[in-house]
Formats: structure tokens, sequence, C-alpha cells
């Protein structure tokens, strides 16, 4: 009984609980291109070996033949993944025979593995810039997507799609816009540049509170631009009776008057 009650509690919670999100899982071209740089590595690993030991003349004749040797190769094949690297693992059993076929036949003509593997021969990673299936152009265009002000969603891979999520500073589809509280500094069809307003406003266009054009919240509207609401001067104090009202830019604080009664009588003593 009381276990059948935990693992309903269980579930409950599974149900209530999101999903861990897609981004955090690694796409298939992550795992990708990580192969591919273990590839390298081994590559490097072995590049001083040879058939094994022996003398300089055998060596120096031998050497050209195990740089392109199956036996180079395995042994670069063995160490591509972490054992417990699940989809590392099945990538490459599910691929040996096509990185066989570029370490004998392709690799002359293709000296750049990961565009040849991980983009053209298993479809798992697109050039960058691009996204999606097909690998199509992000938004603003495969030499800068999102006008340089953002990430495109799939970038470099077959996923996403080519949506823009911008940096702070920027807004809109394009990342082109300037964000609230910031505010253009140069524009084109091309390029956008957003910096941030004074803090004492909302929107602005301007880097000053003069070039105020809505107020946060604790400022208003004075002769020069926004400025700083002093929230203790109302006629009721904001804060409780037992407290000490003190302002500061742009908002206020509330502090204990007695914790400052025990500070000064610690003080006294
Ligand atoms: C747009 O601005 C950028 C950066 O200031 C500049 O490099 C580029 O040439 C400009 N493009 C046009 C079409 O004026």
């Amino acid at each position: 009984m009381f276990i059948a009650a935990a693992v309903s509690f269980y579930l409950l919670l599974m149900l209530h609980c999101p999903a861990p999100s897609s981004a955090t899982e690694k796409s298939p071209c992550d795992t990708c291109t990580k192969l591919v740089d273990r590839f390298h590595k081994g590559l490097e690993d072995t590049s001083k070996k040879n058939f094994g030991g022996g003398n300089t003349a055998w060596e120096e004749k031998t050497l050209s033949k195990y740089e392109t040797s199956e036996i180079r190769l395995v042994e670069i094949i063995e160490n591509l993944c972490d054992s417990s690297d699940f989809e590392c693992n099945v990538m490459v059993e599910e691929h040996e025979e096509q990185i066989e076929k570029w370490w004998f036949k392709m690799r002359k003509k293709y000296p750049d593995l990961r565009k040849w593997f991980c983009i053209e021969t298993i479809e798992v990673c697109c050039p960058s810039g691009t996204y999606g299936p097909d690998c199509v152009a992000c938004l603003g265009g495969a030499e800068r997507p999102c006008h340089g002000n953002g990430f495109c969603s799939g970038d470099g891979t077959r996923l996403g799609d080519g949506s823009c999520r911008c940096k702070a500073e920027y807004t809109g589809p394009f990342c082109l816009e300037c964000a609230d509280g910031y505010f253009s500094t140069g524009r084109n069809d091309t390029h956008s540049f957003c910096s941030e307003c004074h803090e004492s406003c909302k929107t602005c266009n301007g880097p000053t509170n003069t070039g105020c054009k809505e107020c946060k919240e604790g400022w208003t509207k004075g002769d020069g631009g926004c400025i700083d609401v002093d929230e203790c001067s109302a006629e009721t104090s904001p804060c409780k009776e037992t407290q000490y009202c003190l302002n500061t830019e742009g908002s206020f604080s509330c502090k204990s008057k007695y914790f400052l009664h025990f500070y000064l009588s610690l003080y006294c003593l």
C-alpha cells in the first residue's frame, strides 16, 4: 500500500516536472563534431608511431605505410568514444564503413573530415550560418546570422527553425531593433548598434538621463530629465512604524529602528 502510494506520488511528480529541454540535450551534430575532434587527436597521437620497433631503415620504409594503414585507423577508431558515451558509440558503429571509405579513398580529395562526414555524408551538421534538414540560410543571411546581434536557432545543425534569439540589446525577428532600455547608435540595412540607456530611463534616445523617453519606476520627469523620486519624503512613510525610510537612487529601503537601537547600545557599552 505504502509502496503504491509512493510510486503514484513519484509519477505525479514526473508529470508535473518539465521534461529536460532539448537545448541541453546533445545534438547529433555535437556528437559528430566531438567524434571528429577525437579523430584528429587520434591522428596526432599516432603521428609518431610506426608498425612497432625495428631499425631506422626499416622504420623509414614502413612509416609511410603505417601513416595510411588500417592498423592506424583501427587504433584511432578504438579511441573515438568514451565507453559511457552512448550516442558516440552508436554513431561510430553505424558509420564505421564510411569512416573507412574516407580513410582509404576520400582523404586526399576531401581533407576536411568534419565537412565530408558530418555535413555531407551522414548529414547531421550544416555549414555554419545555415540550419535545418536542408541547410537553409539563417535569418539575416548565412554570412552574419541575425545581423551579428543574436543566435540563429539550429545554426550549423540539421535542427532548429532559423529564427533569431537576440542578445539583450536587440529585438525584432532580425535583431535590428533596440530592446527596451537601449538606444540606437547607428543603423543601416545590414548593421545595427544599440547601447544601454541611463539607469533612470525605461526607454530613451540618448545615453544620459536627459535622453529618456519614459522614466523607469522610481524616477520621474524633472527639468533636466528623469530624476529620482524621494519616496521617504512622502507625507505617509512607505515604511512601517517601527522602521526608518532610506531613499536610494530609483528606490528606497526600510530599516528596523530596533536594529539601530541594538547596534547603538552595543556601541555605547
Ligand atoms: C553599414 O554599416 C556597417 C558598419 O558601420 C558598414 O561596415 C557597412 O558598410 C554599412 N553598409 C552600407 C550598405 O552602408
